[in-house]
Formats: C-alpha cells, sequence, structure tokens
C-alpha cells in the first residue's frame, strides 16, 4: 500500500508559523488517526463485499425469509475485514491488539453496528418474496451505513463520486479535487491522505474502481437505464469508481 501524500499540501505550508495554536498535531496522532481510517474504510469495503457476497441470496424472487440477519451479516463482515487485514474484531483481544489503534476501538464497532442496523432495517424489503432485484445493493448499503455512522460520530465517511448517482454522496472541494488527480492516475493500491484546516483535520481517500461485475450498472451504453433506475455511466473496468473518504478531527476543541 503506497501513501501518497502532499498533493494539496499547500493548506498547511501557509499557515505554519503563523500561530502556535495551528500547530501540527504530532507525528504519532497523524499516524494514528490514518491507520484508523484506513480500517473504517476497509470495514466500510468488508461491509460492502458481504453483501455483494449475498446478492443471489437477497434478490431470490421465491424464498421469503432469507436468514440474512443483522448477527449473519455481522458474522460474515468480521470475516471478511479479517481476510483482509488480519485483524478478527470478534475476539476480544482486538480490543487491546496492536494492530487496532486507540482512536479507532470505539469506532470500529459503531460502524459494525451502524451497518447492523441498516441491515436489520432492510430486513422486510430482503424477506419479501415475489421481488428479484430490491435495491438493496452494496452501494446503497454502504452510503446508509456510512451516514448512519458519521450522524453518531465525530468522524465522518462517506462513499463519493465525481458524479454521484445518490445526491447525498456529491463531493466537497477536497474530495472533488482528490478524485479529479485519481482518475488520471492508473488504478492501484493507492490511497491519499493529508492534512488539511492548518492541521486540524486528517482527510484520506481511498480509491474503488470498477471491476468488470460493476459494469451491468456503470457500464455501456452509456445513458441505457440500469435495473437500479439510473443512466448507465459508460464506465469501463479498472476506470476509478469513487472513493471513500474519512474525515478525522485531530483537535478535541
Ligand atoms: C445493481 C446495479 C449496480 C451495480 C452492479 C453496482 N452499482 Fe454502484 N451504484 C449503484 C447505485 C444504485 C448507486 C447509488 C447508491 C445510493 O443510493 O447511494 C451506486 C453508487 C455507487 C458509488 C457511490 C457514488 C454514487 O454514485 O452515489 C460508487 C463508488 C459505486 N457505485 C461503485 C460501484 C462499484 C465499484 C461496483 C462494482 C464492484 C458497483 N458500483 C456496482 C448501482 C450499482
Amino acid at each position: 500500500m503506497i501513501r501518497l501524500v502532499g498533493i494539496v499540501f499547500m493548506t498547511l505550508a501557509l499557515v505554519s508559523g503563523t500561530a502556535s495554536v495551528h500547530a501540527a498535531p504530532p507525528e504519532q496522532l497523524r499516524a494514528e488517526a490514518e491507520e484508523t481510517a484506513r480500517l473504517l474504510a476497509k470495514l466500510l469495503q468488508a461491509g460492502r463485499l458481504v453483501i455483494d457476497q449475498n446478492q443471489a441470496l437477497i434478490d431470490d424472487v421465491h424464498k421469503g425469509d432469507k436468514g440474512f440477519t443483522p448477527e449473519v451479516f455481522e458474522r460474515q463482515m468480521y470475516e471478511v475485514f479479517r481476510q483482509r487485514t488480519g485483524i478478527d474484531l470478534s475476539a476480544p483481544a482486538a480490543r487491546t491488539s496492536l494492530a487496532v489503534p486507540p482512536l479507532a476501538r470505539p469506532l470500529l464497532p459503531a460502524l459494525i453496528e451502524a451497518g447492523k442496523d441498516v441491515v436489520r432495517e432492510a430486513q422486510v424489503v430482503i424477506n419479501q418474496r415475489g421481488i428479484g432485484y430490491k435495491n438493496f445493493i452494496p452501494a446503497t448499503f454502504g452510503s446508509q451505513a456510512a451516514a448512519r455512522f458519521s450522524k453518531r460520530s465525530r468522524v465522518q465517511l462517506k462513499q463519493t463520486a465525481i458524479q454521484p448517482r445518490n445526491p447525498k454522496n456529491e463531493p466537497d472541494e477536497y474530495e472533488s479535487s482528490v478524485l479529479r488527480w485519481l482518475s488520471g492516475r492508473p488504478n492501484g493500491e493507492a490511497y491519499v491522505s493529508e492534512l488539511t484546516e492548518s492541521g486540524g483535520t486528517l482527510r484520506v481517500m481511498m480509491p474503488i474502481y470498477y471491476q468488470h461485475e460493476c459494469l451491468v450498472c456503470h457500464g455501456g451504453p452509456k445513458g441505457e437505464w440500469d435495473i437500479s433506475g439510473y443512466p448507465k455511466e459508460g464506465a469501463q473496468e479498472g476506470e476509478l469508481a469513487g472513493a471513500i473518504s474519512v474525515k478525522i478531527p485531530l483537535r478535541t476543541e
């Protein structure tokens, strides 16, 4: 994983030295916040993947009760996260593990709760018999879980894209500049991490790239309606789809 820093470091550079209250936070705090952002983004990705892995079940026309309860979702989310990070959040040891920085310890369970709430609220929809596509897909799950988490937390988590389908995913100025920058670069495992607001906020963006299976909705022909009721973007495999954006305040006031 490459860490790309310093594309818009001007904000920090401009004010450094002007006032001591705006002094950059200690490097350790930044490193901890960055790792926390990375883990949150990975956990949201894990939740999206669990929905993806259960899509055929969720969209089963003939089956009523799918058994895809918040608890089943939670177990699978733990498992995907463990496979991808080596951290088992279901084990009590995760609460003291060095792999999970103190800042992340209450936040990761809060995101799991937000995800479970989304799955809980969708039970009626998920268990509907006679309907195939239910619009309960990784993207809708991700938007809702991120929004719920952000409402309850000082840390802001969001899925965004240059031209989002969901207006709630509209990028702010910072996000759109990073998205534009990323879209001109080859698909890689890189993420962008930066201090903004005079070093008072850490912003991390994890890019998401289109894979083959995304193209049924986001691919071509451009403008044709997809199954979810949106015009297709005409995207190609490997192109930048958007990003998971995390915003962590580093000051306590
Ligand atoms: C069944 C159709 C469908 C498939 C397949 C699909 N998406 Fe989407 N995607 C959507 C919809 C619908 C939204 C808007 C979700 C919402 O309401 O927040 C969306 C939103 C997104 C967003 C958030 C930004 C926005 O537009 O609001 C990203 C990023 C994204 N999709 C990437 C992907 C990727 C990557 C894949 C494949 C791994 C994928 N999508 C597969 C339908 C789809």
